[in-house]
């Protein structure tokens, strides 16, 4: 019974794939599953087989009819569409000019996510990328953010819904690519160079804010890794990125995950750091870097008595905004299908 099915399949598939047009399709759609077809007859003989194999040919059976089913539907359309293509054939002028196709090009984010990734491993970092459906324990907690307290509440972070891990917690949206520090260390052996650049998401929303952006995170951690590594890092990003004149700057902040923390800033294109309209007295606020705190080398395994590192982590979206050229009114702009703007990048 089995391999008469089969059999049935293979036969009207063929002819199917063959049919050269819709009269000739339904001919063989009739002959195969119309009452009096052989797949039809073939699902009514099922009673003569025994009691104990029917569910299983049943469900080969019905599988076959669904298949053949498609088959015709889809042989059908790309019928259609030959025979609308063919009227048309027959009237083409070849001297009419012929439609140019329109061309894309990657999102703006997608090319600044580019040019970063290309200035970071000119200097031996390397990019990454880890889960953005992650556990607390990576996005939190191993980041030295206690349980319940209040610092988590500045990442407004999504809840997955799901039963906690026993041990990592409940899972969430990363709410910073931070989460990939521990990530790493948990990975590989310093030398450590990361870059992460990933999606993430927080519970927000307006003409500043998307509910789901990008953002860039590096990691340095090896032996005698100290803060003028980390200025270096940022001023060569400046140079880089901004342009030869720019150069950042590290105010003191705070972060859980790094000790001492800071945060940085570009110093203005425009008024070139003397003060301005667009910045705070010759200065753009970028994101947030550190120190990374010990109790966090610990938690990614290493011994914060050996080895020392940077991270430093911002958006995306802003750094784009901030590069000169680009100003966009409301961040949301950016993800929604307005080709007109898009297409200016
Ligand atoms: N993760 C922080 C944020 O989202 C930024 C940061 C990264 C700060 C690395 C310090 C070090 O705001």
């Amino acid at each position: 019974m089995e391999e008469e099915l089969l059999k049935i399949k293979n036969d009207a598939s063929t002819l199917i794939f063959e049919a050269e047009d819709t009269d000739e399709l339904n001919k063989i759609k009739l002959s195969f599953l119309g009452k009096k077809g052989i797949l039809t007859f073939a699902i009514k003989n099922l009673s003569k087989i025994p009691i104990e194999r029917r569910p299983e040919i049943g469900k080969l059976a019905n599988e076959i009819k669904n298949t053949l089913e498609i088959l015709v539907e889809d042989k059908e359309k790309a019928l259609n569409i030959q025979k609308e293509t063919k009227i048309e054939k027959k009237h083409i002028d070849v001297t009419l000019p012929g439609i140019k196709p329109q061309l894309g090009h990657l999102h703006l984010v997608t090319q600044a996510i580019e040019e970063i990734t290309a200035i970071f491993e000119k200097i031996g970092f390397e990019r990454v990328r880890y889960p953005e459906a992650e556990w607390d324990w990576y996005g939190f907690t191993a980041l030295n953010f206690p349980e319940n307290h209040p610092a988590r509440d500045e990442w407004e972070t999504f809840f997955i819904d799901r039963k906690p891990h026993p041990k990592y917690g409940p899972m969430i949206l990363t709410p910073h690519t931070s989460s990939g520090q521990i990530r790493e260390m948990e990975r590989r052996k310093p030398p450590i160079r990361m870059l992460n650049i990933a999606k993430c998401y927080r519970r927000q929303s307006d003409v500043s804010h998307t509910p789901m952006f990008h953002q860039m995170e590096g990691l340095v951690v090896n032996k005698n890794i100290s803060i003028n590594h980390l200025k270096g890092t940022l001023d060569y990003f400046a140079r880089s990125y901004y342009g030869e004149e720019r150069k950042a700057r590290i105010r003191p902040y705070h972060f859980q995950f790094t000790e001492p923390s800071f945060e940085v800033d570009i110093s203005c294109g425009v008024c070139k750091g003397k003060g301005c309209k667009l910045c705070k007295e010759g200065w753009l606020e970028l994101g947030g870097a550190g120190m990374v705190h010990p109790n966090v080398l610990k938690n990614g395994g290493f011994d914060p008595k050996e080895y020392t590192g940077f991270a430093f982590g911002w958006g995306i979206e802003r750094v784009l905004m901030m590069k000169e050229g680009i100003e966009i009114d409301d961040l949301r702009t950016l993800y929604s299908t307005n080709l007109d703007f898009l297409e200016q990048f």
